[in-house]
């Protein structure tokens, strides 16, 4: 048997979360009172990490953290999560990054000091490690600057050995959309964009359209749209997800705690409207507690919001 069911990248930082009604900086050494505030880890595949530890995947992590205080809330929050990270690196001579999110009612602006976040290294992830994985999970694509031109092989890696390969790349925040990334397409089974990411991609000015365009290259592609839940497209069908309104204290990690929802399902055997419900069920749940990991379901917690989520078919021909 393989040492874990799914391998990721992790793009390693905490996060800082400060909530109020009014949190535009004055600048002229002006001091505003806030309501409160949140520090926690962050980082999409160590988000996503913990989610699919905590259904019982065994999860396996490469990246660096600083030797500091913020990385310490990084390994501790992946270890209580039930992630393994005997594979992240602590380098003293980097800081671990860092995001300060401004959470306003409704709104957020996040100011980010890269640091660790970008700082694993292909030669960090050795073929041993490619091949003992059932499953590679990548994330945070063009945020992980150093592995872009890496995963493609990476990828092929994995398959050679009989394993499967999943990505969301988050926004692009030069929106080019290229770094390899076509290349990289056509070794992934899951792709998991939200709506923006995957019209962008497809350069196509609707979701119809952009499914279409991918139906011939990714096996299952399942996209992610918000408080409108989301769907999942397998060969000629297409199923759609409804999720409950919720009281929601931020959105941060949502879409990772829906990947790993997603790929707990899709590996533990489930079909693809499962599969969805199982992300929806975790990326809902998320939402209605700060940061991205403390609001995600554990196992026993999950068919309380499975209960509350809607799958039918909206497309087979
Ligand atoms: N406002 C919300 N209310 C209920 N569920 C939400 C809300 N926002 C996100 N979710 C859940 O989290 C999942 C992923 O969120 P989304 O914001 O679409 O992803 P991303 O963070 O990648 O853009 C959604 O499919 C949904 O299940
Ligand atoms: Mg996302």
């Amino acid at each position: 048997m393989k040492q874990y069911d799914i391998l990721t990248v992790g793009d390693l930082c905490a996060d800082l979360v400060l909530m109020g009604e009014d949190l535009v900086p004055g600048f002229g050494q002006e001091e505003k009172l806030i309501d409160g505030y949140a520090l926690r880890m962050g980082g999409s595949c160590s988000i996503f990490a913990c989610q699919a530890a905590k259904l019982g995947m065994r999860v396996g992590i490469v990246g660096v953290v600083g030797d500091d205080a913020f990385g310490q809330i990084v390994l501790d929050t992946l270890e209580k999560s039930g992630v393994d990270i005997s594979l992240v690196k602590i380098d003293p001579n980097i800081e671990t990054g860092l995001s300060v999110h401004l959470q306003e009612p409704g709104d957020r602006s996040i100011l980010t000091h890269l640091g660790s976040i970008e700082a694993a290294k292909p030669e960090d992830v050795s073929e041993d490690m490619l091949h003992s994985t059932r499953h590679l999970h990548i994330g945070s694509y063009f945020l992980l600057e150093q592995m872009q031109l890496a995963f493609s092989s990476m990828a092929k890696e994995v398959k050679r050995a009989g394993g499967t390969v999943s990505l969301d790349t988050n926004w692009d925040p030069e929106e080019r959309w290229g770094h390899g990334l076509a290349d990289l397409l056509k070794s992934v089974d899951v792709f998991l964009p939200n709506e923006n990411e995957l019209q962008a991609i497809t350069k196509m000015d609707n979701l119809t359209d952009g499914l279409r365009r991918l139906k011939e290259v990714i096996p299952v592609v399942a996209v992610k749209l918000g408080d409108e839940g989301g769907l999942v497209q397998q060969g000629n069908e297409v199923w759609k997800a409804i999720v409950p309104e919720v009281r929601i204290v931020d959105t941060i990690g949502a879409g990772d705690s829906f990947d790993a929802g997603f790929l707990a399902g899709f590996l533990g055997g489930l079909p693809v409207d499962g599969s969805l419900a199982m992300g929806c069920a975790c990326g809902t749940a998320s939402v209605t507690a700060a940061g991205g990991t403390a609001g995600q379901p554990r196992k026993a917690e999950l068919n309380k919001w499975l209960e509350q989520i809607q799958v039918s078919c909206v497309k087979r021909s």
